[in-house]
Order: C-alpha cells, then structure tokens, then sequence
C-alpha cells in the first residue's frame, strides 16, 4: 500500500536544487532539476557514500564522485556501476513534494536481488554477489537459495564437469550455520557463490543430454568407464525421474566408478562425498544439476594409474584380498618405499581392510610430521621427488571421503559386492594418493 510522506516546500527546493530529508530511519535525497523532482536513497547503492555530495550532469545523470557510479535518475538505470538505485516515486501537491516511501512487497524485494546476484556473478563481481545476498536476506529470503540457483545456473557451464566450487559449498554452509556474527555468515554464504562465478566465468553452455534411460547402476558406470557421457548422464536422468527414491544406488555407482582408477589424484571419490553432502544441503532440487556435473567430472577425471608412476595401481586392486597371515605391518615400513612398492606391501598386509586403513593414516600423519616444507618450493628435482604438502592434506580429505562412504555402505549394504568393492578400491588408492606416494620420496 501506497505511503506518502510530505518532504517541504516545492519552492525551497527549487531554490536549493536538493534536499535530504530523514523517513524512518533512512536519508532520502531530493533533487529538482529542468523543472522535474526525483527521489532516490541518499546513500550510494556501492558503498553507501551521500549521493548529496554527487554531481548533477546532463540528462538528469547522477554521478557519486567517490568511485565514478552513475545513476540515471529518469530511467532508473545505472550506467556505471552495478546495483541499482532506489528510487521513490513523487507527487506535487499543492506546492509541497509528497514522496511514496512505501517498501516494494518482500517477494518482489528477493526476486529482484536474485536477478541482480546473477548479473553480479556474471560479471565475477564479488562484492556486488556481497550485497544482493545481504539485501536478498534482509528480505528475508531462504539463505540456501542463493546458492540453489547458482547452482541450477552453473552446472552445465564446467565442461569437464563439478569443481572445487561445489565440493566445498557445503562446508561453507557449515560454516555459515556456525558464524558468530552476520558479516561472517554472510561471507559463508557468499564464498560459495563467488567461486562457481569463476571457476565459470565466460564459460559456454555444454548442455547435458534430456534423454532419460531407465537406470541400471552397471550400465552407468560401464558408460562412465567407456567415457561415454550421454550414456550415463541418460541413465542418471532415468534415475532422477523416480524422484529422490534412487539416490542411494547413484551414490554407489559414483562411489565404485570413482575408485575404480586412481584418478584425479582422488578427487573423484572426494566429489562424490562433497557432491552428495551438497544435495543433502540444497534438498532434491539439487540433485539434478549436481548429479550431472559430478558424473561429468568423474567421467573426464585424469586416469593417472594409466601413467608409468601409478600403473601398479590396477595389479594392485585385483590382487585385493585378505592378506597373508602374520604380524601387524608398521606405519613406519612405508617409509622410503616407492609407489609400487608400497602397493605391493600393502596388498600383502596382514589384516583386515580397516587395519590396512588405520596403518596408512598413520603412515600419512608420520610424512606430515617429517615433511620438510621447503620441498615445496623445489622447482628443478624430478617428478618423482615431486612430494607436496597438498600431497598429505589431499591424502586426509581422500580418507576422509572413503571413511564416510564406506560407513554409508556398510550401514546400507552390510557385506555387500557393493561395499566390498568400494572398500578395497579405496585402500589402494589411499597408497597410491598419500601414503605411498608422499611416504615414497626421498625427503620422507
Ligand atoms: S560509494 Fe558511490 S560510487 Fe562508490
């Protein structure tokens, strides 16, 4: 409902060509100029300096002098800059400006920062993407829709699929939901945002498949195996069309074919982990976008056990088994071993998978203590003395990964070939990834 306020004498302003005038708790600025009055906040919409101090050009054109923002006040449109200025209709009566102070209804308030987040974030405007969330919570917006939308909009941009971008979205959201003040939730809402308008800046649409196969966990992970991307984006497609009811079996499909290689130094099996703690976030509306960048991504991840380094890797997983009997193996055996030869010596551990697990964690933390982070800086030593810091941090994230998934296993498929499976691939990739790798090189 229309509210409008008297603000003075037409004729005073006139003589002093603008005004400011206080209504609940905001400045508004008055401006006369040709014979024509506007109404606009007098904070600037980029980072609130008085537009009152701004300069008056041609064609009613506003320009704020601290940063060169120019705002058409006919039209309403900005012309440089970003956000748009609030303006406020106005009425003469009877000599005096009667301004309509009325606040826009919250649904058109929030549809209106959404838009503008989304102009911002093509533009890769960080604090821009800042403000239309902080004005699209003031309005008391859904704090995850933001990303909901930025993701819908986002998935089919990565070409070879998901990306850092998403698999921390969700632990910025954790963080949010612990955020001690607004400005550090905000920042937590933000990141998320910020990072999927780069890491798709510019980027083309690469659309997906529509085509919808009924689903068959095998068949999928056969097509991501052959790499054949309209096959098993089909198959997730005739998946996701039962609703939320097969998420499960993706999340295994995902989770075996993103072991079954080394690859991506462990991403794979990461993304999957992330990807699906996104869709637990953002609810099943999600699940689309995600499921398809995810599958995308595990599809064209880099197969390093294809590589002369890693190629013990699939001898390795074939010859999985219980090990020989005997005494428990030491972390510190692995110290100094090759790839290969950390493989083979895990595969011939005594004990069952966990133990195995256990030991190469162990093994891991002891790199990390041993680490000499000067390595880091070396840039004329071989490949193969190529150990980095990110080496054992990725090796955590990666046991991380195959720790929650394989307690979801267990606790939906106890002793499963599902389970199994992805069991035994995860231990040899942790070797391969962390432990072998990083506990391998010569500074160890
Ligand atoms: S505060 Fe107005 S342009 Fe920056």
């Amino acid at each position: 409902m229309a509210e409008w306020v008297d603000t003075g004498a037409l004729a005073d302003l006139t003589r002093k060509g603008r005004r400011v005038v206080k209504i609940g708790g905001k400045q508004i600025l008055l401006i006369e100029s040709g014979g024509r009055v506007f109404a606009c906040n007098n904070r600037c919409p980029h980072e609130g300096y008085p537009l009152s101090e701004g300069t008056l050009g041609t064609a009613c054109t506003l320009t704020c002098n601290w940063h060169n923002w120019k705002f058409d006040l006919a039209s309403g449109d900005t012309l440089v800059g970003g956000d748009r200025l609030r303006q406020y209709p106005v009425e003469i009566r009877e000599g005096h400006v009667w301004i309509d102070v009325s606040q826009p209804p919250s649904d058109a308030l929030k549809e209106r920062a959404l838009a503008n987040l989304a102009e911002a974030a093509d533009d890769n405007d960080y604090e821009r993407m800042a403000r239309e969330v902080a004005r699209y919570l003031k309005s008391e917006g859904d704090a995850l829709e933001p990303l909901r939308q930025a993701v819908a909009r986002s998935a089919a941009r990565f070409e070879y699929g998901m990306t850092h971008a998403y698999a921390a979205a969700a632990d910025w959201l954790a963080l949010a939901d612990s955020a001690q003040t607004r400005e550090e939730r905000l920042a937590a809402l933000v990141e998320p945002l910020a990072h999927i308008a780069w890491d798709t800046l510019r980027e083309a649409e690469y659309p997906f498949t529509n085509e919808a196969i009924a689903w068959d966990g095998d068949a999928f992970a056969a097509c991501i195996e052959a790499e054949d991307e309209a096959g098993a984006i089909g198959r997730l497609n005739g998946a996701l069309v039962q609703g939320a009811r097969l998420l499960p079996e993706i999340r295994r499909a995902l989770g075996r074919a993103a072991l079954a290689h080394y690859q991506d130094f462990g991403h794979s099996a990461i993304y999957v982990r992330k990807g699906f703690e996104l869709i637990e976030r953002l609810g099943a509306v999600a699940a689309g976008p995600v499921l398809r960048a995810l599958t995308r991504s595990v599809i064209y991840a880099t197969r390093e056990d294809r590589i002369p380094e890693f190629r013990h890797y699939a001898k390795a997983l074939a010859a999985w088994g219980a090990g020989a009997a005997g005494n428990a193996t030491a972390p510190a055996v692995f110290v100094g071993l090759s790839v290969n030869a950390a493989l083979d010596r895990v595969v011939a551990m005594p004990g069952d998978s966990v133990d195995k697990y256990r030991t190469l964690l162990e093994a891991n933390a002891r790199a990390m203590l041993r680490f000499d982070t000067a390595v880091d800086a070396h840039t004329a030593k071989p490949v193969s003395h190529n150990v980095r810091w990110l080496d054992f941090t990725h090796a955590l994230t990666f046991a991380n990964a195959v720790r929650v998934d394989l307690r979801r296993a267990a606790r939906s498929v106890a002793a499963s070939a599902s389970a199994a499976c992805l069991f035994s691939g995860a231990q040899c990739t942790i070797c391969a990834c962390g432990g072998g790798w990083g506990l391998g090189g010569p500074r160890c």
